[in-house]
Order: C-alpha cells, then structure tokens, then sequence
C-alpha cells in the first residue's frame, strides 16, 4: 500500500519511531495524519509542522482510543493505516513487580487490542485497511535483560499474526514492525550495552524500511535484516540458540 492520500493515525508519535513514522508519512503525501500520545507537548512541534491533528491518548484507555479513532475520521475520514507504536521498556526478570508486568501488558498488547477493535469495522466496510503494530526483535527473538518486554512484545507479534489470518480475506492488511535498537529516547536506559551490541539504526532509516515493507504488504518489517537469520537458527536448532542467549547473558552479569 502507498501511503499517498491516505488517512493515518501514529501512536507513540511524541517518541522517536512515532515521530519519524508520522513525518514519513507526511512527506509520502498522507491526506491526514493523527498523532497520538500520552505525552501532549511532545507532538505539539511536529504536529505544527506537518500539520498534523495532535490528540493526547492513553493507548490502555480503549475510551481514549475511541475518541482517537473518532476524532480522526470527523477531520480526515475514515482511517486507512492505524500505526499502534506507544511502548516502554522496564528491565527485570520473574521478580520483576506485577504492576510492571500489568503496565506492560496493557500498553504493548491491550493498546493494540483495543485499536483493532476501533478501525477494523470501518475499515472492512471501505473495503480494507493497514495495521502496523510495533512489536520489536525482542517479540521474535529475546530479550536478555527484560521478561516483562519478552514476553508481552512476543504478545504483541502474536497478536498482530492473528489478526493477518483472521481479517486477511477481508481486505485488512498486517505488518509487525521488529527493531532491534533504534537511536531513541529509549535507547537512553540501564540496558542500552546490549541492547546497542548488534548495531543501531536512525529512526529516518526505520521510517525508510517501513514505506518500502508496506508498500510490498510484507507481514515482518525488519529494519536491521539480519533478524531474519537469527529467527531461522532460532527455529533450525532451538536449544543452541538458547544456550547462546544464556551465555550473552551470563557474561552481562558477570560485567
Ligand atoms: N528504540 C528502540 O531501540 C526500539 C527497539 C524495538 C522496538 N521499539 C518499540 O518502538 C516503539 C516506540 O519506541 P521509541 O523507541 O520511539 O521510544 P520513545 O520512548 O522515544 O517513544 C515512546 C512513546 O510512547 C509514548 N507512550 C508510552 N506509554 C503510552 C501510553 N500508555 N499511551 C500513549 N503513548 C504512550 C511515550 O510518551 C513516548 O512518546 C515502542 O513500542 C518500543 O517498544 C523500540
């Protein structure tokens, strides 16, 4: 799908992927697009500049979403791409608390939830539409430092693959977008030795790979490629790819 003349809606966009998105698909010609984010002041400047609708929205909140979605389609229309984008990182393993756990569920999966729930009515009766969920490598692969990340952005990939099969036939297109570090905000946290160990990418690169990925209609947008290959010997030999993740973190703990 090309984004020309298209109705867009980016959450996360007071963040660095949702900012480069939004202004990506501003340049590519977008008929309107919808920033949305908990943070308002953050999406003021761009909203300004590509003169884009700024709604402060808390993706948990499936009434906020709602009003996102319907606030949206009183300006543009009906929505065509819905970018479910908004996360965050916290670190720690089974010990980590369950309101941590909770944070990360709603917002990595139950925001994603409650966004499909909201367009795709619509957007079948048009006659399709685009979902592009932000999942992570760490969805597909691990990651070392993180259960609370693992296990809900693996959710988050999850859920974006039930929503291909479910809603394919219908004219609903599915991309999930798995990054390893991207040069962000969150790339500034207590894990960024690891998390930057297999190189980072610039937000505008990760923008560039997304337009390319949906214009093939692609369902995994890779922005680092190599991600591809360490899903084939994840899956050609389960066991050595564990032992090597366990080693990585092992030598994290040892300093
Ligand atoms: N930066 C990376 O290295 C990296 C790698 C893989 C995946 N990701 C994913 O990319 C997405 C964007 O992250 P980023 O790197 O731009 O981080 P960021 O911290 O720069 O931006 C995240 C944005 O999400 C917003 N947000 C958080 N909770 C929200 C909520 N409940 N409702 C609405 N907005 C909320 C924040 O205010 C922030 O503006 C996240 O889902 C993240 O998990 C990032």
């Amino acid at each position: 799908m090309k984004v020309q003349d298209k109705v867009v809606v980016v959450t996360g966009a007071g963040g660095g992927i949702g900012q480069a998105l939004a202004r990506r698909f501003a340049a590519e010609g977008a008929r309107g697009v919808a920033l949305a984010d908990l943070d308002a002041s953050a999406m003021e400047g761009l909203a300004g500049e590509i003169g884009a609708l700024a709604i402060a929205t808390d993706v948990t909140r499936e009434a906020d979403i709602q009003e996102l979605v319907r606030r949206t389609e009183a300006e543009f229309g009906g929505i065509d791409v819905f970018c479910s984008n908004a996360g965050i990182l916290t670190l720690g393993d089974e010990d980590a608390a369950d309101a941590d756990w909770d944070r990360n569920w709603n917002i990595h999966v139950m925001g994603h939830v409650y966004a499909a729930r909201a367009v795709i009515p619509g957007m079948i009766e048009r006659g399709g539409g685009y979902l592009v969920n932000t999942a992570s490598a760490a969805g597909l692969l691990s990651h070392i430092l993180s259960a609370t990340y693992t296990v809900t952005k693996h959710a988050a990939v999850a859920f974006a693959e039930y929503l291909s099969i479910a809603h394919g036939e219908q004219g609903i297109k599915v991309s999930v977008l798995c990054p390893q570090a991207v040069r962000t905000a969150m790339l500034s946290g207590p894990d960024a030795e690891v998390a930057t160990l297999d190189g980072v990418v610039e937000p505008d690169g990760l923008a560039q790979c997304v337009v390319e990925t949906m214009d093939r209609e692609d369902f995994l947008i890779l922005p680092h490629p190599q991600v591809a290959d360490y899903i084939r010997m994840k899956t050609g030999d389960y066991d050595r790819w564990l032992r090597g993740m366990g080693r990585m973190r092992s030598k994290f703990d040892a300093g």
